[in-house]
């Protein structure tokens, strides 16, 4: 049998090692649309399973809408509808969204579930078993008139810090200060005005103390965690003893009864991350799998995703809820940054908070999954969407670099598909696959930056190929059709390399790589074998460039739906938009009443310089007078219409508060009016006399 012991060791030797990695994304709360700075998350996560599937390892990706708190219940009662309810309809537009930008989850549960119950309750019994749970009497603040305690969110009043009126009981929306409740200065009762009183309450805390030694361990010495967040922790709450964490809220509460204390919900945050395990819960059942196998196994790599502002949730009271439940501890709980736009925090007024939806109506999804992953790194550094550099990075790199590749060369392999062995190309795919562990090793440490740069330095070497050796002159001597066959079979195994490198970045790219060239890309490994002697399919557009028109349209109608739902209630036709969807700023009325028409600032100004812009095709760079010594940048689309030195020295009518918009050449700041249609435009001027700066009324 010495024959059988020599294959087996054989076969252990040259199998690559399959991992087990169970992979979440935080639980989007159920109470608000997904945006782009979900998506830096989502897209994130979703890379890296794509990343250990496409490996040959054994992935389950796990997430589950967020539920409870009052929050929603406050939202779904201002909506007249059930809690319930308004959670259906969330998780029904989250997994649209996530769906659309093809974030491919095993499995996408609810942590209002029976399933998250009854695990948060073995949890909750084992702290109580280790004494963990005690009960402490604490002043809460108490309407008098509904006889009910108020948890923070249902107190408002006056921020004890910088005085604006009417926060909420845990933070100021103004200056971003969080407080207790009982701090408001004049607080009210939401639910009856009343004002709210202190009253004895009893509350369930969960020490954290006896497990500060074993926190300490885990945090600072399992290689868990990024170091900066090792030392975060160790610096502001492991460096004194752990505060008890108060687990219980009082009713009324959206959320889950505590078993053994009446009318007492567990906080939000305690049944939240339970929904992890949860939806590996359902996942499991579903297909007749064991939970245990998952969570209770040391063999399996349980990897959290999650942004910076939920770090102590997932780095102190998770993991001894783990501990204490019995379950495995992540391996490995990889924390990123903000979304910022144009360096700035993401903002409803300045149209920058941009929903998943709003950006689908306008843009392709690779263009954003590509756009992160070109600017993802390993550590916790914010991530900037810089709209121009959005633009280049997609038309020039992902269009230009890679995806030119095939359009330049898979129409000449139509007829006679790939040749029957693979041609000299001085070692262009061999020193392509030589980078397969440099890649994978760059998207394991989830730094996507470094993983997308080494497939441009791909690109770069393939282009030069291309261009050397110019397959589209070829084409045009018959006598070089083998050549020609050839050199595409070259080109198109280059492409092809590329787009296995790239595919959990860019699946759809991969899955139109894969039906021109006859062979799905299924597996890293595929980058070691070029492809021959098969047919190519026909030629279909593999990407269209990004039109910068469509970015700042996103943007306006991102601005536009936060106006719509700001100040006033929307008109009545206006109800039938979806429950929960952006509400955007239709068109509603054929006439404007006066307060419209004068939030215009119409003013008269003076061209003091103008340029043409060389990479566009339609504007003029125009510098307005408005008197004095304002000064406006102002693009203008008439390029076509008039020279820039038609206009220098003649008024013209501007308006002035428009919101200022970031263009791909610069920023613009404001607009001219002309009059005209389709190819034609007249530039409005005043009457003799009028000057810079004079207003419109
Ligand atoms: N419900 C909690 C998470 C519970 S996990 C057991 C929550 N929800 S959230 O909807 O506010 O955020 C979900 C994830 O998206 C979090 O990891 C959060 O950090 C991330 N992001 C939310 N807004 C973000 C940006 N603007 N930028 C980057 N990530 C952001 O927190
Ligand atoms: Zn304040």
């Amino acid at each position: 049998m010495a024959w059988m012991r020599t294959a087996e060791a054989a076969a252990k030797v040259t199998a690559p090692m399959s991992r087990q990695i169970l992979v979440t994304s935080a639980l989007p709360y159920a109470n608000g649309s997904i945006h782009l700075g979900h998506l830096v998350e989502y897209l994130q996560t979703d890379i890296w399973a794509r990343f250990q599937r496409l490996r040959g390892h054994q992935v389950a990706f796990l997430c589950a809408d967020d539920t409870h708190g009052t929050a929603i219940m406050i939202r779904a009662q201002k909506e007249g509808r059930s809690p319930e309810a308004l959670i259906a309809a969330s998780s029904d537009e989250h997994q649209r969204d996530f769906a659309a930008f093809g974030v491919s989850f095993d499995h996408y549960g609810s942590t209002n579930s029976a399933t998250n119950y009854e695990v948060c309750k073995g949890i909750w019994q084992a702290l109580r078993q280790r004494g963990m749970v005690v009960e402490r009497e604490v002043q809460r603040l108490y309407d008098p008139q509904q006889k009910t305690f108020l948890a923070d969110r249902f107190v408002r009043g006056t921020c004890p810090r910088c005085a604006s009126p009417d926060q909420y009981g845990d933070n100021c929306e103004k200056c971003g200060s969080t407080y207790a409740a009982t701090e408001l200065v004049n607080p009210r009762s939401v639910h009856s005005g009343a004002t709210p009183e202190l009253r004895p309450s009893k509350q369930l805390f969960v020490q954290l103390t006896p497990l500060q030694d074993f926190l300490t361990a885990w945090t600072q010495r399992s290689g868990a965690l990024q170091p900066e967040i090792a030392n975060y922790l160790a610096g502001h709450f492991l460096d004194k003893p752990l505060q008890d964490w108060d687990v219980s809220r009082p009713e009324p509460y959206f959320g889950f009864e505590i078993p053994d204390a009446k009318n007492q919900f567990w906080y939000v945050w305690f049944d939240a991350p339970v929904g992890y395990i949860a939806a590996t819960a359902e996942w499991c059942k579903a297909k007749g799998d064991s939970l245990d196998r998952w969570w209770k196994n040391p063999e399996c790599e349980v990897v959290h995703f999650l942004g910076k502002d939920i770090t102590y949730f997932h780095t102190l009271f998770w993991p001894a809820m783990l501990h204490v439940g019995g379950y495995q501890l992540p391996k490995r709980v990889h924390i990123h940054g903000f979304l910022r736009v144009g360096g700035e925090k993401m903002s409803k007024s300045r149209g920058t908070f941009v929903t998943a939806r709003q950006y689908l109506d306008q843009l392709d999804p690779s263009f954003l999954r590509y756009y992160y992953a070109s600017k993802l790194g390993p550590r916790i550094d914010d991530l900037d969407i810089v709209p121009d550099e959005f633009v280049g990075k997609v038309n020039s790199d992902l269009v230009g670099r890679v995806v030119n590749l095939a359009s330049r060369s898979a129409r000449f392999v139509e007829t006679t598909g790939l040749s029957a062995t693979y041609p000299d190309d001085g070692g262009l795919f061999a020193r392509a696959a030589a980078q397969s562990e440099a890649i994978a090793a760059a998207y394991e440490a989830c730094d996507y930056r470094e993983a997308t740069r080494l497939c441009m330095v791909l690109a770069d070497a393939a282009n030069e190929y291309v261009e050397h050796k110019a397959p589209w002159t070829i084409k045009k001597d018959p006598g070089r059709s083998k050549e020609l066959q050839d050199v595409c079979t070259v080109v198109l195994n280059l492409f092809r390399q590329i787009c296995v490198y790239l595919s959990p970045v860019l699946p759809d790219l991969a899955a139109k790589t894969g039906t021109l060239l006859g062979e799905p890309i299924t597996r890293w490994d595929q980058v070691t074998t070029p492809l021959v002697g098969r047919s190519v399919a026909r030629f279909q557009h593999m990407m269209t460039r990004m039109e910068p028109e469509k970015l700042e349209a996103m943007f306006a109608a991102a601005k536009a739906a936060a106006e719509a739902v700001a100040p006033t209630p929307p008109p009545a036709a206006a109800s039938t938009v979806d429950d929960g969807g952006p509400l955007l700023a239709e068109p509603l009325q054929p006439t404007i009443a006066i307060d419209d028409f004068t939030k215009l600032d119409l003013r008269i100004a003076l061209v003091v310089a103008a340029e043409a812009v060389p990479e566009a095709k339609k504007l003029l760079k125009l510098t307005l007078s408005l008197g004095g010594t304002e000064r406006r940048t102002v693009f203008a689309g008439i390029k076509a219409y008039y020279q820039p030195e038609q206009l220098v020295g003649r008024l013209v009518v501007m308006v002035a508060n428009l919101a200022p918009r970031q263009m791909k050449f610069g920023l613009s700041e404001g607009m001219v009016i002309a009059a005209g249609g389709d190819g034609e435009a007249f530039l409005l001027s005043p009457d003799s006399g009028a000057k810079p700066g004079h207003r419109l009324h």
